[in-house]
């Protein structure tokens, strides 16, 4: 009989019953160190304080309207992220995979309003993961995703991830738009080199074609930036964000400048919750708190302190970690063992680690671990790796 939850995910058989900044409790009182957060999402933990007040001040005020009237918070938050990014114009969504649809169908329009309907190409790259919605199958291709689903949503181009002669050769006159993760997060945390990025900035310009940005995984203070594109010095034309934005409450965004926006005029989308106040109001919250004064400067030193603690342990333990890659708190480690192994051996060390693809563990802690959880969570993957060699 199938289950009465759709069986779509290999659940870990624990049930966490509270969350205090970078601990899980689960029912049985066991404490684990996340370094998971959810995914990338509980960007300051567990229960912070100001997201909590933030939640139930508006909790207590006001659930929902509607998006047939006027939305403070959901103002408020776009004027907050226009000030802060490129951006000049941003839609609300509930998640990553929905911003992907709206980030689609804002570059088809633009191109046909252009009067270029042929330029409805948009060409990604293997190992990226853009959300389950059927843009966003389409857009990863891979088989793992699509297969079974079809027919896919058409015009997709998928190149090698890092094949630059591919790229150029790829680029055709049906070309509306290149779509990137800055940092891989699901493909096993490979970063874009700034160079690459800003190559691919030039190429679009050059070609006229739209640089659409998937910053859900990095995107919100994750490498040390407010957004990984940051590093590069390049800005997109779009660009998709979620995940860290509501700290743990659904909320997603697709940002824009005015000109690549130009086409999604009065009625070409929306969203029931898209934006509603609970979410803007956590939303609104966080970015408060990751854009004040010290904070990036705070993940950028945590971020070496782990790096540098992770690099002794890949040191080691040779036979079972191979390298560490990643930026700021979005960092990897490539294994030798099998990486759901050290996950597992991990867990039974009460440390919890994300497996992705290329063999690699993920390290995702919440933005405000404090140091010596930073030297406890290494201790607990060194005593992992130890395990899992003599078994
Ligand atoms: C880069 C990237 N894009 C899109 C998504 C999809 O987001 P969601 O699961 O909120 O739909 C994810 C989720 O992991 C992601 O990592």
């Amino acid at each position: 009989m199938i289950p009465t939850l759709l069986p779509t995910y290999s659940r870990a058989a624990f049930s966490f019953e509270k969350g205090e900044g970078a601990w899980l409790i689960e029912a049985d009182g066991r404490r684990f160190l996340d370094l998971g957060a959810g995914i990338a999402v509980n960007a300051l933990g567990h229960a912070h304080p100001a997201l909590v007040k933030a939640l139930t001040d508006q909790a207590n005020a006001l659930w929902h309207t509607s998006n047939l009237y006027q939305i403070p918070k959901q103002q408020e938050l776009a004027d907050k992220l226009t000030e802060q990014t490129f951006a000049d114009t941003v839609f609300f969504t509930n998640s990553g995979t929905e911003a992907c649809e709206l980030a689609v169908k804002m570059a088809r329009k633009y191109w046909f309003d252009k009067g270029q309907p042929e330029k409805t190409d948009i060409i990604a790259f293997s190992g990226s993961f853009h959300g389950r919605s059927s843009a966003g199958i389409a857009a990863a291709g891979s088989e793992k995703m699509t297969k079974g689903f079809g027919p896919l949503l058409p015009g997709f181009v998928h190149l090698e991830f890092g094949d630059h002669d591919a790229l150029t050769a790829a680029i055709s006159e049906t070309t509306g738009a290149i779509l990137i993760e800055p940092v891989q997060g699901e493909g096993g945390i490979r970063p874009v080199p700034d160079q690459c990025l800003k190559g691919l900035r030039d190429l679009c310009d050059e070609h006229d074609i739209l640089l659409i940005l998937d910053e859900v995984q990095c995107g919100v203070a994750r490498t040390g930036k407010l957004f990984a594109h940051e590093w590069s010095g390049i800005t997109p034309d779009i660009m998709m964000v979620a995940k860290g934005i509501g700290g743990g409450f659904p909320i997603g965004a697709v940002l824009a400048t005015e000109e690549a926006a130009s086409g999604m005029t009065l009625g070409t989308h929306g969203s029931t919750y898209g934006g509603n106040p609970l979410g803007c109001a956590v939303g609104c919250a966080v970015l408060d708190y990751v854009t004040a004064p010290g904070f990036l400067d705070a993940v950028n030193r945590k971020a070496g302190l782990m790096r540098q603690k992770l690099e002794g342990l890949v040191a080691a333990h040779p036979e079972v970690f191979e390298s560490v890659r990643g930026s700021g708190l979005m960092l990897g480690v490539k294994c030798k063992k099998t990486n759901t192994d050290v996950v597992n051996a991990g867990y039974n060390q009460l440390i919890l680690t994300v497996p992705a693809a290329d063999n690699v563990i993920r390290l995702l802690p919440p933005l405000t671990i404090e140091d010596d959880e930073i030297a406890l969570a290494v201790d607990r993957l060194d005593a992992a790796a130890t395990a899992l060699v003599a078994a």
